[in-house]
């Protein structure tokens, strides 16, 4: 699948967001080593704090299906281009930092950044 298609992928996702807190719904599209796609929304919970992005809520759903090497993630918000939350960043450089970042407001004006240069420096034990 290529970049393009991926954003759209998330764009479509984002419709199902559960955001009644922010109002704020992000789509993301996780691309596996294998070609196979996950797409995730942000889950809100009334206890704030125990929300979770779109972007974990994509890898959360590929490592338990048993996929823990991607290629490129696709990030979309309903108010167009987001950038990915520090806790996200450090979430998805557990399974590697030379992932393609895919952000934009659009299909046709996307912004391809390494994880890496992202979040340097990243945590790891
Ligand atoms: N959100 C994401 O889903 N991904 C990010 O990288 C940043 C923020 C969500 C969390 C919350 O549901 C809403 O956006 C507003 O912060």
């Amino acid at each position: 699948m290529n970049y393009r298609d991926l954003y759209l992928a998330a764009h479509k996702a984002m419709a199902r967001a559960y955001c009644p807190y922010s109002h704020f719904q992000v789509g993301a599209a996780l691309l596996t080593e294998d070609g196979t796609v996950f797409t995730g929304v942000n889950v809100e919970n009334a206890s704030y704090g125990a929300s979770i992005c779109a972007e974990r809520t994509a890898c959360v759903k590929a490592v338990s299906e048993g996929y823990d090497k991607y290629r490129a993630l696709a990030v979309c918000s309903s108010s167009g281009s987001a950038s990915m939350c520090g806790i996200c960043r450090q979430f998805l450089a557990e399974f590697g930092t030379d992932l393609d970042v895919i952000t934009g407001d659009d299909a046709d004006h996307l912004t391809i950044r390494k994880l890496s240069e992202l979040l340097p420096d990243s945590f790891s034990l």
